[in-house]
């Protein structure tokens, strides 16, 4: 213990924050240790580019970018449709298939206290929470192709704790437990506009998430990649825990993607206008890339076709397909992060809490889609907004539970005999 105080007291010496030590100094036995842990595993080298990285310019590299476009399934013939169908479905049926949740989000947007998954929508028809809305689609495809479909959930060091107890209260929703795999994603320290560590309420050093596409390397050292392989699993959905139409089980996007010979695969809907806030697929250099609306230009995100359609317009809608051998290479990508500046509490050394007003705190993401790089091709298939697209963002307003709850309603009362 006093070596590991001595090792940790160095190390936030050498890396400037020796503004933590009084707060070790003061702490109470198992939280002092906490704290001397945390500071023994925080990559220090790692934070210190991350922080510089918040001094660079953003630079967009635009240079050969060029769209590209999905196949849109209204314009398929029946029997291609078919084929499609049953390539996925011999997949399903043969214990090929499995779906990762990623659920390790904040949620920050909608407001909701606790882990996401754990948000109840009220339908007509009764409620329902979003983690019982997978294990819906889980359970009729089960159902109809006789298997029981692994499920892995990525959460986070915010909400590990509150989605397994939430989770086993609910008896899994009546899922086989043996088939879910709950493992939590990596995360980061936040830091201040000048490169400091906060102390959060709990006296412990401040740290969050770092981002969806942690899913890759979190799936390989928490054993959910060598669980998938014991299974024999070979492909895998990866989808959100909050868009409540989202085909987990979406057959005819892997039989498009087993028939193209692709690793991976996605299904997205098309971009409403210019400004709307989604990054599109593009091609660049021969690789796959989606480009955030904040990148994008006004006069290219602008371009249409002839047909009115926006030319830069397959929103990624977080459906994503991958090979088992495409996580397994992603895994071991070191993904680019992004930074966001987020409101963040925290302790002073007098140990007031302070609520800042303003956005005080840098964070690290990683965006899953940053995988789609590691290839030179990617199936995409166009879905439609009312059957593959309600999100759960927002409070209110646009991409809402309200907006959500009206598109769920309207699919299922349209789509009376379909599965997913
Ligand atoms: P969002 O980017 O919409 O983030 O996540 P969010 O946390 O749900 O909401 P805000 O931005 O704080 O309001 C898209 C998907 O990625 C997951 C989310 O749980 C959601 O399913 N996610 C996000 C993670 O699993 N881990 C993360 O670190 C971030």
């Amino acid at each position: 213990m006093i070596d590991n105080y001595e090792k940790a007291k160095h190390i936030l010496e050498k890396y400037k924050q020796s503004h933590i030590i009084p707060f070790i100094d003061k702490a109470d036995v198992d939280i002092k240790e906490k704290i001397i842990n945390q500071v023994l595993r925080i990559d220090f080298e790692e934070l210190k580019d991350l922080y510089n990285m918040t001094f660079e310019d953003l630079f967009v590299d635009l240079e050969e970018l060029q769209p590209i476009a999905g196949v849109n399934p209204d314009n398929m013939e029946k029997e291609k449709l078919q084929f499609y169908t049953e390539i996925g479905e011999n997949v399903i049926k043969n214990n090929k298939f499995a779906v990762a949740t990623m659920a390790g989000g904040q949620g920050t947007r909608l407001g909701h206290p606790r882990a996401k998954g754990t948000y109840k929508i009220d339908f007509e028809t009764g409620s329902k929470y979003l983690f019982e809305i997978i294990v819906d689609t889980l359970k009729r495809a089960n159902k109809k192709y006789n298997v029981i479909i692994p499920w892995y959930i990525m959460t986070s060091n915010e909400n590990n704790a509150d989605t397994v107890e939430f989770l086993k209260e609910k008896n899994y929703f009546g899922y086989p437990k043996e088939y879910v795999y709950i493992f939590e994603q990596g995360k980061l320290p936040l830091i201040t506009e000048q490169g400091k560590l906060l102390i959060g309420e709990d006296g412990l050093i401040k740290e969050a998430s770092n981002g969806n596409g942690g899913i890759f390397n979190s799936m390989l050292k928490q054993g959910a990649i060598s669980d998938m392989e014991k299974r024999g699993i070979e492909w895998v959905f990866i989808g959100s825990v909050d868009n409540i139409l989202l085909k987990y089980v979406d057959v005819l996007l892997l039989g498009l993607t087993i028939n193209d010979g692709n690793e991976i695969g996605t299904r997205t809907v098309l971009k409403r206008n210019p400004e709307e806030k989604v990054g599109v697929l593009c091609k660049q250099n021969g690789k796959i890339r989606v480009i955030e609306y904040t990148e994008l230009p006004k006069d290219i995100a602008g371009i249409k076709k002839e047909n009115g359609e926006l030319v830069f317009g397959e929103s990624h809608i977080m459906c994503n397909l991958f090979s088992i051998n495409a996580i397994k290479r992603s895994s071991t990508k070191e993904l680019e992060y992004h930074i966001a500046f987020k409101k963040s509490d925290y302790l002073t050394e007098q140990g007031v809490l302070v609520k800042p007003e303003k956005e005080n705190a840098y964070k690290f993401e990683q965006f899953i889609f940053d995988s789609f790089k590691i290839f030179n091709n990617i199936s995409i298939l166009r879905g439609k907004r009312e059957e593959d697209f309600a999100p759960v963002k927002n409070k209110s307003g646009v991409d809402s539970p309200d907006t959500a709850k009206k598109l769920y309603e309207n699919y299922w009362k349209n789509n009376k005999n379909v599965i997913y």
